[in-house]
Parts: structure tokens; sequence; C-alpha cells
């Protein structure tokens, strides 16, 4: 098999070539992306052929790269909410844009495509869990930019539920819940803001800065390790018996349900075990901050954000099995063990 991989420099993109070129010697990537900094252990491997190239600008190689693949993971996205509310039509251009012409090239040549839809196109639904067939996608007025991220990955979820109807387009659709471990973030950035709320934390902790808790960090997220995030993607691509096939699977750990406070304190008892830590973490406060200050006044967020994986269970036989502890500690592990 085939698997053209856009994107595969980033978090997600690197940690599932890793996987399949460590485990399934008859499939072979096709890696495009503008960097290759997560991914450069993999340049040798004969099947895994890297091509640096811009989406945004390289139109014609990313179909010449489509007509010859079996499977697409179109993976290239800004997945930062500080950019959602900074930059919003970067989000729009390379997230919506760029990825709707790749969703219709799959279209053109009857390719295969596995598209990392999102838990945040759930936005402020109060669903005690999230269904993906039922549970609304609810998003704010639109002077709330930080919607724009949540809105073109739900459009495009609905072109491609389309497509699939109309044309037969053969799709899954994923959505992570905060997938977390190494290569996440680049947590040597120090600004507030530059990584998702893991490697925040513990860039906060390596540069002697206090923790922030948005608006007093009550709100809930549930955390996933990144080799639960890469199993389940596997078992998409095997597709045994079609059970991937026009579906749309949350893929996430609910057991790892923690308010964004908790995981605070949990981060900083952790921190104390690292040497190099140590001290700093001894200086760090755990403090209340604005969001409107901290993000910006067209930040809004979600309260609660727990979904059912009953379907994945069902039809993929996947579970996640990494619970919180050791999440932590190996992803710390890998920002600072060495
Ligand atoms: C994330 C991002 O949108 C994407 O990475 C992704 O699509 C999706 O959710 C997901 O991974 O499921 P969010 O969970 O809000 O959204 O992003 P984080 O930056 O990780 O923030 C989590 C929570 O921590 C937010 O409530 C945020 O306000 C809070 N936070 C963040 C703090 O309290 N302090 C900080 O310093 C940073």
């Amino acid at each position: 098999m085939n698997i053209l991989i856009i994107g595969a420099g980033g978090f997600i993109g690197s940690h599932l070539s890793e996987e399949i070129l460590a485990r399934r010697k008859d499939w072979r990537i096709t890696a495009v992306d503008i960097a290759s900094e997560k991914i450069e252990r993999l340049m040798e491997d004969k099947n895994f052929d890297f091509i640096r190239s811009d989406i945004l600008k390289d139109f014609d190689l990313i179909e010449e790269r489509v007509k010859n693949c079996d499977v697409i993971f179109p993976l290239a996205a800004i997945a930062n909410p500080l950019i959602y509310v900074q930059n919003p039509l970067k989000v729009f251009e390379l997230d919506f844009e760029a990825n709707l012409r790749i969703v219709k090239l799959a279209v053109k040549y009857g390719k295969r495509i596995i598209f990392p839809s999102t838990s945040e196109v759930y936005g402020m639904c109060d669903d005690d869990e999230f269904l993906e067939e039922d549970s609304n996608c609810v998003t704010g007025p639109i002077c709330r930019q930080r919607w724009i991220y949540s809105c073109s990955k739900q459009m495009l979820d609905r072109v491609i539920y389309a497509y699939g109807i109309r044309d037969n387009l053969h799709y899954t659709l994923f959505r992570p819940f905060n997938w977390i471990g190494p290569r996440l973030d680049d947590i040597r950035n120090e600004n507030n803001g530059s990584s998702r709320v893991v490697t925040q934390f513990l860039s906060n902790i390596l540069h002697g800065k206090n923790i922030n808790l948005v608006d007093g960090g009550s709100q809930v997220r549930c955390f996933t390790y990144i080799s639960d995030g890469i199993s389940a993607l596997v078992k998409i691509i095997e597709n045994k018996d079609n059970c991937a096939d026009k579906q749309i699977f949350n893929i996430g750990n609910p057991r790892n349900e923690y308010s964004i406070r908790e995981l605070a304190h949990k981060i900083v008892e952790l921190a104390k075990k690292y040497d190099k830590l140590k001290n700093l973490v001894k200086k760090i406060e755990i403090v209340a901050a604005n969001s409107a200050d901290y993000y910006g006044k067209s930040y809004q967020d979600v309260s609660k954000r727990v979904p059912s994986i009953k379907k994945a269970e069902r039809l993929l036989g996947w579970r996640p099995l990494i619970a919180m502890d050791e999440l932590l500690s190996k992803t710390m592990d890998f920002y600072f063990a060495n």
C-alpha cells in the first residue's frame, strides 16, 4: 500500500510515519512537508520517500503524488489556539482552502482519504460525552475568532461526507482529543500561547516562569497519549472488512479526564523528579490568568470535552491504554531526561 502523508513532519505525521516504517514493511510512505526536523532519522528508510514541498504553492506536485497513492492523510494544518485568534486567515488558508484542494483531488482520482477532523468541531457542546453521530457542533459569535479552526474543520467534514454520498468518496474522519507526547511542540519557545497546554506548562517550568490557569483552570480536557492515537490510525488504514469506511471516529481517552488546574499540579509534582528542573520548579507559582489578556479578546473556551469512544471500540477494536501519569512521564522524559 502506498500512503501519502501530507504534513508528515508534524507531530502526528512523524509518529504515524515512525510506526508504519517500524511495523509494516509492506506499506510505503510518500512524505510531504516544508519541515523535516522531526523525521530526520526516517530519511534512510527505503520505504520512506520525503519531498520538501509547500502545499500552499506546489499544486502540481501534490496532484502527481495523489495520482500515485492508495491512501491520503492530509495532516498539514495549524492546530494552536493562539494562532486561531491572532491569524485566523492563515488558519483558513491552510486548514480549509489548501485541504479542500486535496479533498477534491481524492474525489477526482478515486482515492481513499483519512482526514483529521478535530475534537474542536463539537465546540461548546454541553453533552456529557460527545457522540460522532448525535452531538451538536456549537460555536460562538463571529467576533470570537477562535472558532475559525473549528468551522474550517467542520466544513471540510461536511464536504467530505457529502462527496461520500454523491461521488462514493471513500473516507474516514478521525477526531483527536488532546493528543500528547514527544515532539508535540517546541518548548524552547518561551512565549505564552506558543504551545498546547501540556507543552506550554513544560516550557513555563523550563524557563522558570509561572504557570497560567486561563480563567481559573476549571475547564476539562481528556488527554490521549500519541501511541494510542497512532494505533487507532493504523487500524483505520488497515480497514479490516471496511470497518472504517465512511465513518467518523472520536479518538481520545475518556479515562484521562482532568481539569487544567489538576493538570498543572500534576506536572509541577512530576517536574520535581528531574534534576535540571528541581530548582526551577521551586520558583514557580500556579496563577490565574484572564483569557482576554492571555489569548486576546476574540478567544472563547471549551469548558468540558469528553469523547465517547464506543464507536471506535466497536468498529475498530481499539481502546486507549496509556493512563495520565504514564502519559505525562513519557512526555516529560522526552523533553527533560536527556
Ligand atoms: C486544542 C487545539 O485546538 C488543537 O490542538 C486540537 O485540535 C484540539 O484542541 C485537541 O487536541 O483536541 P485546546 O484543548 O483548547 O484546543 O488547546 P490547548 O492549548 O491545549 O489548551 C487547553 C486548555 O488549557 C484551554 O482551556 C486553555 O485555555 C488552557 N491553557 C492553555 C491554560 O490554562 N494555560 C496555558 O498556559 C495554556
